[in-house]
């Protein structure tokens, strides 16, 4: 007989979950949308979430780079759904291409209402970032390809 504290536990565990985990690439960020987010509609302004892209793609190129980078192109951003005030939205980075000095860092943002399990796709892009030196230049990271 299994122990009710074990089932709840599991249960639990099992919302924790996100859907997308494996198929979507890493999880970067994940954050709640407020009230000081939104449009005169009252939903989440586009201009926010994709403040949220820039900062997850950026968090990877940082870490694959191991140094300043900065955002030189954004591709192919599509917004499928609006963003509610209180959805928890989760940004998925997967590192698609490295050039000498750029990445091609794909992004999808999920989102779900906050007491719901439900979640759904809201947008994705692919952000291009180039590593810098401290002189603002662009700098090979891939031992390789410099
Ligand atoms: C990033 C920056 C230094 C690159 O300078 P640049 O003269 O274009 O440098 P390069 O031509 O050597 O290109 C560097 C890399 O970026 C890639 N790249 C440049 N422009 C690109 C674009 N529009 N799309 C995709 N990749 C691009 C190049 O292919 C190259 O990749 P590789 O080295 O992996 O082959 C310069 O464009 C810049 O400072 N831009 C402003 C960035 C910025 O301020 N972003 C924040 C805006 S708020």
């Amino acid at each position: 007989m299994t122990n009710p504290t074990d089932d709840n536990l599991a249960r639990a565990q099992e919302r924790a979950k996100h859907g997308r985990q494996q198929d979507s690439g890493v999880i970067v960020i994940r954050a709640v949308a407020m009230p000081a987010d939104t449009n005169p509609a009252g939903d989440i302004f586009g201009g926010w979430l994709m403040a949220q892209m820039d900062l997850a793609a950026g968090n990877m190129a940082g870490r694959v780079s191991g140094g300043r980078c900065v955002t030189v192109a954004v591709e192919a951003m599509q917004f499928l759904r609006a963003v509610k005030v209180g959805d928890e939205v989760t940004l998925y980075a997967t590192l698609i291409k490295v050039g000498r000095t750029s990445m091609r860092i794909h992004i999808d943002v999920w989102a779900r209402a906050r007491y719901d399990t439900n979640h759904a796709k809201v947008t994705s892009a692919d952000f291009v970032f180039v590593a810098l030196d401290d002189d603002g230049n662009p700098r090979g990271f891939v031992e390789d390809n410099t």
